[in-house]
């Protein structure tokens, strides 16, 4: 019998190891371009995929290991601590677990993606429907500043403290869990008090904000369980502060520069950001109407006194009647935002589109290849795509494409 080498030992030398649980094709595609393009120093830096290189551990890799998810999910159930601890490295890292945001980047596979797109210090990256701010997390995680730009209050609340959670003081964070029975007692009202959304003089609104993220947090919770709200509200509200503590424990040790961020509440189709200063754009749209944002977030954005039909008006995705109108209307928004996209980024800066196709849902009209028409009419030029399987029995959409453009204005 001949012997057998397994894929990895051909692509990469032995004393270059890929982090557990990089199994997936798209995976090692991004794993050989940061092992043919990173020099050694940025490898151990930058990349997303490495464990060590010639024997050092990467920062990613020492970073994900003092988190110590253990600690974090003593009190989860034995599903929530399984689910975390199998995105040990891909998706629940940092701060990017704070709320299981539906549709979020794969976090681990953005930090790649800016490695591809050569993003710098001193670049500013995009993403102008951010949702959850996965890519500015990633984004401040390796010292680049960030704007994220959504429609949603809900998503800008979201984006605010998972950035500022990156680079905070722990020990007012402290303040917050010894104040836990007095902050649940303000909070526990219809709808959130002016105090968590005003008062932010005395500097002390983005760690309340920490306490209303884990409150929201703990309302899905509730509705989803057999457990009340003030049962639930004080395992989050430590789930929150440990992840955010241990995660500074790392910053510290690592020496890790944490990037600037800006969150805007906006809408893509006309962003307020002046012309030609956006080194690079990552996003992805709402595919379709494959989720509506609205409905799903409906109690969050009641609670933040938001009336949530008003919103829907802008959003996109929602609009229209019927597969063909509501089809048309998802575009003729997205050629808004690629024609801002190509007003606001910098001449052959790259701007990376992720979306999948639920070919069944737009009657056999395929979205990557209407959004490569729609970029190519704004000047972008088309350089490659990668597939992204999507796993999971329910799901009718089986991948994902990472379509990626250059502005070639
Ligand atoms: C697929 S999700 C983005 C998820 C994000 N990549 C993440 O990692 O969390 C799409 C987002 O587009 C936002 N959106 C919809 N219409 C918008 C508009 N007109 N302007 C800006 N954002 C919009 C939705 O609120 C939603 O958060």
């Amino acid at each position: 019998m001949q012997s057998f080498k397994p894929i990895t030992k051909k692509l990469f030398p032995t004393d270059y190891q890929l982090i557990d649980g990089t199994d997936e094709i798209f995976e090692l595609n991004l794993a050989l371009w940061e092992y043919e393009n990173l020099n050694k120093e940025d490898l151990i830096k930058r990349s997303a995929y490495f464990k060590s290189v010639e024997g050092k551990p990467t920062i990613h890799y020492q970073a994900c290991n003092l988190q110590n998810l253990e600690e974090i999910h003593r009190n989860s159930s034995l599903r929530t601590k399984a689910f975390f601890l199998n995105g040990k490295y891909s998706t629940g890292y940092a701060t990017h677990s704070l709320f299981p945001y539906r549709g979020k980047f794969h976090p681990q596979m953005i930090r790649a993606l800016l490695n591809m797109m050569d993003i710098k210090r001193g670049d500013i990256v995009l993403d102008p429907m951010s949702g959850s701010a996965t890519l500015s997390v990633e984004a401040n995680l390796l010292g680049i500043d960030s704007i994220a730009v959504d429609i949603s209050p809900f998503c800008c609340l979201m984006g605010r403290v998972k950035t500022f959670a990156l680079n905070l003081d722990s020990k007012k964070l402290n303040q917050i869990t010894k104040n836990q029975e007095k902050i649940f007692e303000r909070l526990n009202k219809p709808k959130v008090p002016d105090y968590f959304i005003k008062n932010s003089k005395d500097g002390s609104k983005p760690y309340y904000e920490v306490a209303l993220l884990a409150y929201l947090d703990a309302m899905g919770f509730a509705r989803r369980s057999s457990k009340s709200l003030d049962v639930l509200f004080p395992v989050v509200l430590n789930r929150y502060v440990t992840t955010i503590q241990n995660f500074q424990t790392a910053r510290e040790k690592l020496d890790i520069q944490i990037g600037k961020s800006k969150i805007i509440e906006d809408s893509a189709l006309n962003l307020s950001l002046e012309d030609g200063k956006i080194d690079g754009v990552i996003t992805s749209p709402p595919y379709s109407f494959a989720i509506d944002y609205v409905d799903n977030d409906k109690p969050q954005l009641e609670y933040l006194g938001h009336e949530p039909y008003k919103l829907k008006e802008n959003m996109i995705g929602l609009q229209g009647r019927g597969i063909s109108e509501k089809l048309e209307l998802y575009f003729s928004m997205l050629d808004k935002v690629f024609k801002e996209l190509a007003r606001v980024t910098k001449k052959e800066s790259k701007t990376i589109f992720i979306v999948g196709t639920n070919d069944i849902q737009t009657k056999g009209v395929r979205l990557e290849t209407k959004i490569k028409e729609l970029a190519e009419k704004q000047k972008f030029k088309f350089l490659f795509e990668i597939l992204k399987p999507i796993k999971g029995l329910q799901n009718t959409m089986k991948e994902e494409y990472i379509l990626i453009f250059e502005n070639n204005k």
